[in-house]
């Protein structure tokens, strides 16, 4: 068993976590350069917590700009072992509507102006993300929801853009028909896939604030419309994460979906 350490990296509208004992904001350090904030660690039901601002407090990072492999290596080298990720998105879906949470556990990756992965140079690796997301932990994060009274999604494929600009209505027309897209984002990629490859389990919380362009009754998407159902969303948000502690405990055995063992069979380059 492994103590529990969960981190929560939270996007616009949630900027800190409520109720953590002992909270305070440490400085990290990393080989790939600072993360987008210090984290706040502290303890919440017994269970260690660390909550990093994606965006910076202040919201200083675009979603291109986010540190991504800075976030994830100050996580791990904090001890982390469960990531949630929360985060704003545009809904492909009818039945996905504006203050909806999904649990998503799939993605398409469109974003192209970001570094993916901490291997390369000197040491190749290939890891799965076949499966993306951690099913024990998006399990809990589904409980937690509908326990919070929260109408939430049990499963969904966020298609990840690059932005900052919103989606045309023709790619948006596109990623929810031909592409079977159910959500969209801006931040969730390359995230899941660093997380996979420091062998932290990952799940991803997807609060809709929109319809993106493509709803007939809906005009186009716009910073404003975010902002105001982020507004209603954040204590859902805030209310989803202060129950996961509980939920998963402070002990932990190894992951059944082998998130925590992901590089066993994925390194190509010879050890010296
Ligand atoms: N974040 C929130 N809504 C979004 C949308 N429609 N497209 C991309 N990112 C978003």
């Amino acid at each position: 068993m492994t103590q529990t350490k969960i981190a929560v990296i939270g996007g616009s509208g949630l900027y800190d976590i409520e109720g953590m004992t002992g909270a305070k904001w440490t400085q990290v350090s990393t080989p790939w350069g600072a993360p987008s904030d210090d984290i706040l660690t502290g303890e919440l039901d017994g269970v260690p917590m660390a909550f990093l601002p994606r965006h910076g407090r202040g919201h200083v990072h675009s979603p291109t700009t986010v540190p991504y492999r800075a976030n994830i290596d100050a996580l791990k080298r904090l001890g982390v072992t469960d990531v949630i990720s929360v985060s704003a998105c545009g809904s492909f879906r009818e039945e996905m509507a504006p203050g909806d949470f999904v649990i998503v556990d799939q993605f398409i990756d469109r974003t192209f102006a970001r570094e993916k992965s901490f291997f390369g140079t000197g040491c190749v690796a290939h890891v799965s993300v076949a499966h993306p997301t951690c099913p024990r932990l998006s399990k809990a994060c589904h409980t937690a929801a509908t326990d919070a009274g929260i109408t939430v999604h049990d499963g969904g494929t966020y298609l990840a853009m690059e932005g900052p600009q919103f989606s045309t209505l023709a790619e948006s027309k596109m990623y929810r028909t031909s592409w079977g897209a159910d959500v969209i984002g801006m931040t969730n990629m390359p995230e899941a896939k660093l997380a996979r490859e420091a062998e932290l389990c990952y799940a991803s919380v997807a609060m809709i604030t929109d319809y993106d362009s493509w709803h007939p009754d809906h005009g186009e998407v716009d910073v404003t419309q975010i902002i105001q159902t982020l507004m209603g969303n954040a204590d859902k948000g805030r209310d989803l994460v202060r129950r996961l502690p509980a939920m998963l405990g402070p002990e932990r055995a190894p992951c059944p979906h082998g998130c925590d063992r992901a590089l066993d069979f994925a390194i190509l380059t010879q050890p010296d």
